[in-house]
């Protein structure tokens, strides 16, 4: 046995120990779950000489660590987030909750709904027009990976996996999009299964044991594009500012939730999450009631007040969590991530 296969099984032994999976492992030591499955299945060149380094850290850190209270699931849960509105914070939600959950020591897969690109650009980093001439470059390689292309392909060989990017950010991979989304509509009329269509893509990615989460930053539409992600997810979560005409994009929300379980009995709306909140407005409480008189035990208590971070991190094309950790968006965030995961957990929604 060389030195290479004495170093993995050392620190495989250490993992069984445990009897923990590379998963729970992970969660306990921090260090990347694909490292730790390259490792066990052999894949891992632990001779070369960064790795004993590795070697050090995993071995160290399984003396002491507990495993953290972390929720483990059968499959990836699955999240869109949407409203028939645009503007109310469906992106700037879905990429900082899906940036927290990362943080946390979640996998978590953000597929990008919107042929506007919004999450892609803020959590790819941004190329000059040099860059993006490069083979290896972010929008090569988006040429190629893409939620278009992937639920364009051969129906029985579709794939999300192969349509994934891994972003700098913890934890977070992405499934890009670009303007050939706003096509998807009329390419879904002429599908056959088309309400399976994104479930189908899901299906390899859902048998796994390396995703949490999947999380879907969805457009405004209602059409088919929405109805067959929705048909693919098992709950939605609504961001919803506190203004008439979001309350109107917001009360559609339960007949398209209707309608698409016919499809997929399991989808339930997870809560409605107020955005932009300005507590000086009238508009809130308005709000508040009149959403509340619908949804009720739906509606989240926390909520995202007006921070102009929130733009500013738009601009620096970054996550707020990232951009600015202690500012008052970034903790409200935070707030929403806690009483999602608790939802979760507590099987509630609606
Ligand atoms: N809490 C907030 N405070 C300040 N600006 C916000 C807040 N939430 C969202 N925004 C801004 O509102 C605009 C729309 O938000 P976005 O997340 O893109 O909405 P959607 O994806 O639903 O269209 C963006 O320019 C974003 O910077
Ligand atoms: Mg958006």
């Amino acid at each position: 046995m060389n030195n290479a296969q004495k170093i993995r099984e050392k620190i495989i032994k250490a993992r069984d120990k445990r009897g923990w999976d590379n998963k729970d492992w992970h969660r306990a030591i921090g260090i990347d779950q694909r490292v730790l499955e390259a490792i066990d299945a052999g894949d891992a060149d632990l001779s070369l000489p960064g790795n004993e380094e590795l070697e050090k850290i995993i071995l160290n850190s399984t003396i002491n660590n507990d495993l953290p209270d972390m929720p483990r699931f059968k499959q990836p849960v699955v999240i869109a987030f949407d409203i028939h509105k645009g503007g109310g914070g469906k992106t700037t939600m879905a990429v900082n909750v899906a940036c927290e959950l990362g943080q946390r020591g979640y996998n978590v897969l953000l597929v990008d709904g919107d042929s506007q690109g919004d999450s892609t650009t803020t959590i790819l980093p941004s190329e000059d027009a040099e860059m993006m001439k490069q083979e290896d470059s972010y929008a090569k390689q988006i040429e190629k990976k893409n939620l278009f292309t992937c639920m364009n392909s051969d129906y029985l060989n579709m794939d999300i996996r192969e349509h994934i990017i891994c972003s700098d950010y913890d934890g977070l991979d992405i499934v890009p999009s670009n303007t050939n989304l706003s096509k998807m509509d009329v390419m879904l009329s002429a599908m056959e299964f088309r309400e399976q269509i994104f479930s189908n893509a899901l299906k390899g990615l859902m048998e796994e044991n390396y995703y949490d989460f999947v999380l879907v930053d969805m457009d405004k539409n209602l059409g088919l594009f929405n109805t067959t992600i929705l048909c693919g997810c098992d709950y939605i979560m609504i961001p919803c500012e506190c203004e008439m005409y979001h309350l109107k994009g917001l009360y559609v929300m339960d007949v398209q939730i209707e309608k698409v379980k016919r499809y997929n009995e399991r989808l339930k709306l997870l809560g409605v999450v107020f955005n932009k909140v300005d507590k000086r407005k009238r508009s809130v409480e308005e709000a508040k009631i009149a959403a509340g008189a619908k949804f009720g035990d739906v509606i989240f208590d926390s909520m995202l007040r007006v921070d102009s971070n929130i733009g500013n991190s738009q601009f620096a094309g970054m996550p707020v969590m990232i951009y600015s950790r202690s500012c008052r968006a970034s903790q409200e965030l935070r707030g929403i991530t806690d009483e999602m995961l608790d939802r979760i957990k507590k099987g509630r929604g609606i």
